[in-house]
């Protein structure tokens, strides 16, 4: 019967649309942190952070059900809605970010924001991490490092490689640092003796693409300091570990103690329901509003705010951000014992909710093994738990399960990692 499914996908979608595991996974339905197959068999999702408050959570299935029994509408008509899930967004954010824009998609809010920052500076220079990823347009695509797109880096765009304390091979703190400003440096003067001038830096706050590389916080201040110094402005990507999924913090740019001028968000947001946005400081919005109509078809519509905001309200009513940190460190801390007989395996890595370690081929973990850290994936699966991996080799996994992961869930995970290391490496 799958195979049926997947022949009529690739004949509709075609097969470049990607799929995970060898064979792929036909599911049917989700509950909480369990998801299940047409088969029957159900699986701990350890992988999912889309739905943020778990699959199908109740209180989003009926904010959902009831308003689009009511009314769909789009945001130039007055609606309770959006206005109310703003305030309790913008309540999670300090001074001077106060204003938000709607939109669909990750992707629509980083390009809405280099669009607001190319109006803001007149320039164009983009600084990105050499191995991220922020989304799917042109814009997008021309800045892209870290996943296959045909388009070239743009003349426009430099890509500096992030700094990561845990690599086997860092230096001393300090002399990472200065090592890895100096290609910050260069890379803006680069782009102002080319007449780009520096527009702004876009980074994912907490390098997922990268494989949860762990920068000096002195690194991040410093990069900050240097595109402001030069007249940028700064794009934190909360796509991936925004809305409390660090456990520390609401948003990931807390934990490096800088201040962006656009927070971009999407993923979670809804829970699934296509909502996103752009957090910006009312001077920026109010700029752009004047010299540009925008709007979004979609975007704000009351059945997405209505998803959003029980999202919100799920969140705080049931403490997630809080038990993300409680889980994750319990999460962690067990991770490293599980982990630690393994000369293969690195460091674990992460925060909160979003964590992971790398497999090598060798004991001095020189050489990066994505076949390996595959064939573990796979394992997993038969085993009944859902990862995946991340990072430039492919070769660390990418642990984010859903917000709603309780503590019998995360001995189960590790229990299955145990087991699965035991019988694969
Ligand atoms: C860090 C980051 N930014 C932006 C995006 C793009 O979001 P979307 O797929 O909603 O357009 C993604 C998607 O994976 C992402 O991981």
């Amino acid at each position: 019967m799958t195979s049926t499914l997947i022949d009529r996908r690739h004949a509709t979608l075609g097969s470049h649309s990607p799929l995970f595991y060898s064979t792929p996974l036909e599911i049917v339905r989700g509950d909480g942190v369990w998801l299940d197959d047409a088969e029957g068999r159900r699986y701990l999702d350890a992988y999912n952070n889309v739905p943020h408050v778990g699959h199908c959570h109740p209180r989003v299935v009926a904010a959902i059900a009831k308003q689009a029994a009511t009314l769909n509408l789009n945001t130039r008509y007055l609606n309770e809605h959006v206005v109310t899930y703003a305030e309790k967004l913008l309540a999670l954010f300090d001074d001077p970010l106060d204003r938000v824009f709607l939109t669909n998609s990750g992707s629509e809010a980083n390009e809405l924001a280099i669009r607001i920052a190319r109006q803001h500076t007149g320039r164009t220079g983009m600084i990105v991490s050499d191995w991220s990823y922020h989304g799917n347009t042109i814009a997008l695509a021309e800045l892209t490092t870290g996943l296959t797109a045909q388009e070239a880096l743009a003349p426009h765009v430099r890509a500096v490689r992030v700094p990561d304390l845990l690599a086997e091979d860092a230096p001393g703190e300090a002399e990472l640092v200065e090592r890895s400003l100096a290609e910050v440096d260069r890379a803006i003067e680069e782009l102002q003796a080319e007449g780009h001038g520096v527009c702004a830096t876009l980074f994912d706050t907490l390098f997922t693409t990268e494989g949860l590389v762990e920068p000096p916080a002195a690194y991040v201040q410093g990069l900050v300091d240097r595109v402001r110094r030069a007249g940028g402005l700064v794009i934190a990507d909360e796509v991936q570990p925004g809305f409390g999924r660090t456990g520390s913090h609401w948003w990931g740019y807390q934990r490096w103690g800088i201040s962006p001028d656009f927070v971009t968000m999407g993923k979670s947001m809804g829970n699934g329901h296509p909502v996103a946005g752009v957090v910006t400081t009312s001077a920026l919005q109010g700029e752009f509003g004047a010299a540009n109509m925008f709007f979004n078809t979609f975007a704000g519509n009351p059945v997405s705010a209505a998803a959003a905001e029980a999202v919100l309200d799920v969140l705080v009513d049931e403490r997630l951000r809080e038990r993300a940190g409680e889980t994750g460190a319990l999460l962690r801390e067990r991770m490293e014992e599980i982990t630690a007989p393994y000369a293969r395996l690195g460091p674990v890595r992460g925060v909160g909710l979003f964590f992971g370690f790398e497999i090598f081929a060798d004991d001095g973990r020189t050489t990066p093994d994505p076949d390996t850290t595959r064939a573990i994936v796979e394992d997993m699966r038969e085993r009944g738990v859902l990862l995946s991996r991340i990072g430039r080799h492919d070769s660390v996994f990418k642990i984010r399960p859903p917000m709603v992961t309780e503590r019998s869930h995360a001995e189960l995970l590790l229990d299955r990692i145990a087991e699965s290391l035991a019988a694969q490496l």
